[in-house]
């Protein structure tokens, strides 16, 4: 995937394996073999003349074109879930369910290139989304996915990590149990307190300690000089995520 940038800042997008003929835009045409051939920063003309710089598309810009089904798991969430569990090339993580595929693209982008993710989706219309977006990612690789229910099993053993944004985690807790390392971590991503309290009775009965429930709050602000303030938005709740580790 590409990005071409015009001389005002506006972006263009380009995915070859989408994009097979020339590109009509408000610039003018651009001919496709000049966006793949251009190297990296180089700039190429529209056939009217018009200047645009051409960039590879790096992990962020390619999520950022992702088919969207259901509600993906956002950088600030991604981010805090991988510091505190470890998570890095080499790692073993299972996952579910995929949905639309971007926390297992975050997941397989730090496990990589040794690691490998499996990642667990037993909707076959996300199960499709999932791999095509995986597929749109250049990912594939470092994924095994399976169309499955991991509250009735999970074959993998011996992973660093299972981590699960689904309803009702409580009922995958033997099988993740079963397939996580002695000391590996066991993460869950949900939307109410009502959710949270019933995950952690569960897990109280069993060999795993809780050690984190954490809400992570995001500020953004605009980035202008003149008008350097927080960002006006309405407040955007995501997910609780509870911490726990196999003792
Ligand atoms: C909110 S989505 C996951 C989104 C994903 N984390 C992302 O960032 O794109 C939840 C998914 O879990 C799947 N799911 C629900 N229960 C499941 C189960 N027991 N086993 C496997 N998948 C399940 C649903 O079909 C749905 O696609």
């Amino acid at each position: 995937m590409r990005i071409m940038v015009d001389e005002s800042g506006r972006k263009i997008f380009f995915d070859p394996k989408k994009n097979k003929k020339d590109m009509h835009t408000y610039l003018g045409i651009i001919r496709r073999s000049d966006i793949i051939r251009a190297k990296n920063g180089r700039t190429i003309k529209s056939h009217t003349g018009k200047k645009l710089k051409v960039f590879d598309a790096d992990f962020r810009d390619r999520l950022k074109h992702l088919k969207r089904g259901p509600q993906i798991i956002t950088p600030k969430d991604a981010g805090v879930i991988s510091a505190y569990t470890g998570i890095g090339p080499g790692s073993r993580v299972v996952e579910a369910g995929a949905g639309s595929g971007a926390f297992t693209s975050y997941l397989a982008n730090l496990v990589r290139p040794s690691g490998k993710v499996y990642s667990y989706e037993r909707d076959e219309r996300f199960y499709k989304l999932a791999k095509d977006n995986l597929s749109t990612m250049d990912l594939s690789k470092y994924v095994a996915l399976k169309k499955g229910d991991v509250y009735e099993k999970i074959a993998q053993k011996n992973a660093d990590l299972v981590f699960l944004d689904l309803p009702e985690p409580w009922n995958a807790i033997k099988n993740a149990e079963k397939a996580l390392k002695p000391g590996g971590y066991f993460v869950c991503y949900l939307p109410t307190m009502n959710q949270i309290i019933r995950l952690i009775k569960a897990l109280e009965k069993t060999n795993f300690e809780v050690f984190k429930v954490a809400n992570i709050h995001e500020e953004i602000w605009q980035a202008r000089c003149d008008a350097l303030r927080p960002v006006t938005h309405d407040f955007r709740h995501t997910a609780f995520l509870v911490f726990s580790r196999l003792f």
